[in-house]
């Protein structure tokens, strides 16, 4: 039994090469190649999206473990990138927020982008309205995000912000940069935002 146990952990610790650690990192260069060749003709646009950006360089490099002078790197040059409502109203329409935050369109090979904007998909990743089932767990439950927050307005800001640019608040998150990368437009954020954060919403109920 233990003479079992200890060739199991030494099959785990001195593991073949396709286990992704510390130990033994994919070669940034083999990573380029097959992105390369998986990806063939694509528009200029599309092209320039399969290209990491230093923020994702880093994140990359470092296993999304940057140090402290990266950390705040990152959150220095992702902040400079948010725009604001020019009359500074960040609360929107939640009702169009409540459509976004369920609409997957967007960016796919097949989206036409001249048809109509990109949704936000925030369900892909988050439970919002209680009432409804079908959501991914890959980020936190949003239930009541705004009433937690006593809907402040410095409260407002912060999810608008979030919603812009993930990495402003959290480097290397995993939740895309929505308003930086041309995602979603301002109007389209403040509706997201209003959706987490008016107090009529159904997230808040
Ligand atoms: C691909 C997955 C993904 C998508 C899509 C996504 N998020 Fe996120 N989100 C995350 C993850 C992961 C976190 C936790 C890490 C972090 O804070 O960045 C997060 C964090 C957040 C937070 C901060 C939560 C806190 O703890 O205060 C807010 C607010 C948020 N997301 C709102 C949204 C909204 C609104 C949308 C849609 C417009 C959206 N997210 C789309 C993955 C996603």
């Amino acid at each position: 039994m233990k003479k079992a146990l200890i060739a199991a952990a030494m099959f785990v610790f001195a593991g073949p090469a396709y286990a992704q650690t510390a130990a033994t990192p994919i070669d940034p260069a083999v990573l380029d190649a097959a992105v390369k060749a998986a990806w063939k003709e694509l528009t200029p646009e599309m092209q320039k999206r399969v290209e990491q950006d230093e923020t994702q360089k880093i994140c990359s490099e470092t296993r999304n473990n940057p140090s402290k002078a990266q950390f705040d790197a990152i959150v220095a040059r992702e902040k400079a990138t948010i725009q604001y409502p020019p009359d500074g109203k960040m609360l929107g329409d939640w009702e169009k927020g409540k459509k976004s935050a369920g609409d997957g369109f967007g960016w796919r090979m097949r989206d036409d982008m001249e048809k109509r904007q990109a949704g936000g998909n925030c369900y892909a990743c988050h439970q919002m309205e209680p009432k409804e089932i079908t959501y991914g767990t890959l980020g936190p439950s949003l239930v009541g995000y705004g009433k937690l927050r006593d809907f402040k307005e410095e409260a407002v800001k912060a999810a608008y912000e979030k919603i812009y640019n993930a990495h402003a608040v959290f480097p290397c998150s995993n939740m895309p940069r929505l308003g930086t990368n041309k995602f979603l437009s301002i109007d389209q954020i403040k509706d997201v935002t209003a959706f987490l954060m008016s107090p009529d919403s159904p997230v808040n109920k």
